[in-house]
């Protein structure tokens, strides 16, 4: 029964990317409708259409009442734009992966990526991607916020901020902090937005950049890696970290919040399927453990090093680190 369930596993990812980008969350976003009516509005075929809601509502995200299809609290929280928890943006980023995916097999044999991340997306793709970023970065930032105190720091640097959400954050909780949150120009665009979303365009500086190769400037008193450093090989990590080590003040803090696997590398399964999901789409990415993570830290120079893991709904451990 498990190989079945896990050889067939993609079949439900599948009808979740369909259903997401058929709109029907949003299209049932507070109301219920038959399935003529959502034929109608998808531009679908009536029979194809009847056998994906049926797999939606087996697998728990809509309710029916004979041909009649209705979101249940966990669709209409996580899946409709309207609610502040959506996470739609991430089905899309996961769908756009799928294809890359299928080259696992090419990619173990020949080392090479079946697909590069970031770099053939469109404008729309791009959007999804950071939109995802910042629902999933806001329903996990008061774990962040709340965990390190950053009292009496007055300059963080976000390094790969992607939508900046945490940088804007911790601004929001530190009156006396300033950010730089660095990402490739391309996605600078929607991080802008949020940081007018959140009026912190005074406090918070968008800074285009490639973390490999430019400067990361001076007096940093607090550097945060979140979800980056898996999509970097040991080399580039090792030269990011002594980058880091050197553009920050004495006592600065950093902080490296990833999903990285236990010092046996035994787990957790998220972990280690990410580690799959880079050697897919980057050239030198994998997933680390918590023990390299800190011997890479140590090996640069920093010291107090810890690893813990982050209270739910956040998925990471965060390691950090601290230049005395
Ligand atoms: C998984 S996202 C994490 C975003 C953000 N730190 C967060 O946790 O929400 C990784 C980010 O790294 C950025 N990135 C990848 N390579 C980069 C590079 N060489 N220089 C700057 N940013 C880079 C990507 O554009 C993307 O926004």
């Amino acid at each position: 029964m498990r190989v079945m369930q896990v050889a067939s596993a993609y079949w439900q990812s599948c009808a979740l990317h369909a259903a997401n980008r058929l709109d029907v969350f949003n299209l049932l976003d507070g109301q219920a409708k038959d399935l003529d009516t959502l034929t109608r509005e998808t531009e679908s075929d009536r029979r194809c259409l009847g056998a994906l809601l049926s797999a939606l509502v087996s697998m728990d995200f809509l309710d029916r009442d004979g041909d009649t299809f209705r979101n249940n609290d966990f669709s209409q929280t996580f899946l409709t734009q309207s609610s502040k928890f959506y996470q739609g943006g991430i089905v899309y980023m996961f769908e756009n992966w799928y294809e890359a995916w299928g080259g696992l097999y090419n990619t173990v044999k020949t080392g090479t990526p079946s697909a590069l991340m970031h770099q053939a997306y469109s404008d729309e793709e791009t959007r999804n991607y950071m939109m995802g970023m910042h629902n999933r970065a806001l329903s996990q930032s008061d774990v962040l916020t709340d965990m390190i105190d950053l009292s009496g720091k007055t300059q963080l640097m976000d390094v790969g901020c992607g939508p900046a959400t945490f940088a804007v954050k911790f601004c929001e909780k530190y009156d006396g902090l300033k950010a730089v949150a660095m990402d490739r120009e391309q996605n600078l665009e929607i991080a802008k937005e949020i940081v007018d979303q959140y009026g912190m365009q005074d406090r918070v500086e968008l800074r285009a950049g490639d973390y490999n190769t430019d400067s990361l400037g001076s007096g940093n008193d607090a550097m945060l890696l979140s979800s980056m450093t898996n999509q970097e090989s040991p080399e580039n990590i090792k030269k990011l970290l002594r980058k880091c080590y050197e553009s920050m003040n004495k006592d600065g803090v950093i902080m490296i919040q990833e999903q990285l696997l236990h010092a046996d590398k035994k787990g957790p399964q998220l972990a280690a399927l990410i580690g799959v999901n880079q050697i897919i789409n980057t050239v030198g990415g994998s997933s680390y453990s918590t023990a390299e993570m800190e011997a890479m830290l140590r090996e640069v120079g920093f010291v107090d090093i810890e690893s813990r893991q982050m209270a739910p709904p956040s998925p990471f451990i965060m390691v950090t680190g601290y230049k005395r």
